[in-house]
């Protein structure tokens, strides 16, 4: 990860902060994020971009906290969101603007919509025909013109998780590509709609430029198509997904492959297209750590376990997934300390709750371990699993740092119960 580094005397810093020293001081599990890592990320986008008319709409779902989209906001980004909930959050470090906002998500509801066309998002990406025919309800009953892009669903192969592969004919998402022209037409007739774009989203960590390529072809094909039928588009967004290294894949560097796919619409003739884009994971999974204190090292029949303070209800993604994220101490054991291998386990009474398996490490209680690229679907996909108040976020900026989300209180847990007398 860049930005993350050890020292003369083996501590981890990020930038120019001591993680262990920032663990100590805010208590654990604590995520922490980089604001030069989320900043370089964003600038191989923008250097990519230069010259293309484009938008680039980051996925607020992949870490929402309000100083990154402060940052990511004052970096000229728009926003990708899926739900009222994002967007409100959006406005708040905006300032009510939603001109770089688009909406996306299967199961928009009449109020989203209502709202949403209230603070004038950029573009709803609708992934249904029953969704566009609400949405046209909708904006014509409140006055307003809704701009529409149909998310296809290309048919591509991401070559990523099965759970994280959304442009299959199997998945939930978009309007089947056979189904588009039709759809197109209608949105095109609806008063209270005003087609704009086309759009698709293929699925998450994907390591190669190929399935990028492959679903851009597919859209262009039916911008040909639409073209031929005398309906127009303005933007081609190909959704977010592009990956990070969190073992030993080896993704494309964003600008390297924006240059292939800029390459690409102009070798078929919409090179005055804008471009849109919505990047999560690439933006901010590499900027983030998740600090951790190991209570207990327990040895066992079969294996060892680190049992630490953090847990699935923290970062999922390990439970999930079976992700593979690193983990690695804060302060660099003497080279003489024996490594064991252990299971990194969190207090949660789930067999599946770990955060890694058959890890080397030289550890004891009241270490801190850092789950590294743990900036991207880490907080976000917390819970309150076992009564478990969620981390406090901290984000840094050089050898300074702010906290920008408390920890949580017991108190706040249950804050909304209403127990009977
Ligand atoms: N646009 C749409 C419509 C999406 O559904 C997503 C992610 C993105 C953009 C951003 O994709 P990214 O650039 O972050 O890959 N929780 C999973 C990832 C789920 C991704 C869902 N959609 C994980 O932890 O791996």
């Amino acid at each position: 990860a860049p930005h993350l580094a050890r020292d003369a005397q083996g501590r981890l810093m990020l930038e120019g902060c001591d993680l262990d020293a920032l663990a100590r001081q805010h208590g654990t599990p604590l995520y922490v994020y980089s604001s030069a890592s989320i900043a370089g990320a964003l600038a191989a986008y923008q250097r990519g971009l230069a010259g293309q008319p484009h938008l680039l709409c980051y996925a607020v779902k992949a870490n929402s906290n309000l100083g990154v989209l402060r940052l990511l906001a004052g970096l000229g980004a728009g926003f990708d969101i899926v739900s009222r909930g994002e967007l409100e959050r959006v406005l708040t470090v905006t300032g009510g603007d939603a001109s770089r906002v688009v909406f996306s998500g299967v199961g928009k509801t009449a109020q989203d919509m209502q709202r949403a066309l209230e603070v004038g998002v950029a573009c709803f990406n609708v992934e249904s025909e029953a969704e566009l025919e609400l949405l046209a309800q909708v904006a014509a009953g409140c006055g307003h013109v809704a701009p529409v892009s149909l998310r296809i669903n290309p048919h591509v192969d991401p070559k990523t998780h099965p759970y994280i592969s959304t442009g299959l004919k199997s998945n939930k998402f978009g309007i089947a590509h056979d189904r588009a022209l039709a759809v197109y037409q209608r949105a095109s007739q609806l008063p209270g709609l005003r087609v704009v774009g086309i759009d698709c989203h293929i699925g998450s960590q994907i390591t190669q430029s190929d399935p990028f390529l492959e679903a851009l072809d597919r859209l262009l094909d039916l911008v040909d198509a639409l073209a031929q039928a005398g309906i127009a588009i303005h933007h081609v967004d190909i959704g977010g997904g592009l990956g990070i290294q969190y073992a030993d894949e080896t993704p494309p560097a964003a600008d390297a492959l924006l240059r292939q796919v800029i390459e690409r619409l102009h070798a078929r003739g919409h090179g005055s297209k804008s471009l849109w884009l919505e990047p999560g994971r690439s933006l901010v999974g590499n900027a983030g750590v998740l600090l951790t204190q190991v209570q207990y090292v327990k040895p066992g029949e079969t294996k060892n376990f680190c049992i630490v303070d953090a847990a699935m209800n923290d970062l999922l993604r390990p439970a999930l997934y079976e992700a593979w994220m690193q983990i690695t101490e804060c302060v660099a054991p003497p080279a003489s300390a024996p490594r064991q291998r252990m299971d990194v386990v969190g207090p949660v009474c789930e067999s599946g709750d770990w955060l890694g398996r058959e890890r080397d490490l030289a550890v004891q209680a009241g270490d801190t371990l850092a789950v590294l690229s743990a900036g991207a679907y880490g907080m976000v996909m917390a819970s309150n699993y076992n009564t478990r108040a969620r981390a406090a976020e901290v984000l840094v900026k050089g050898d300074g740092h702010r906290v920008v989300r408390r920890r949580e209180q017991l108190a706040d847990l249950w804050a909304h119960e209403l127990p009977l007398e």
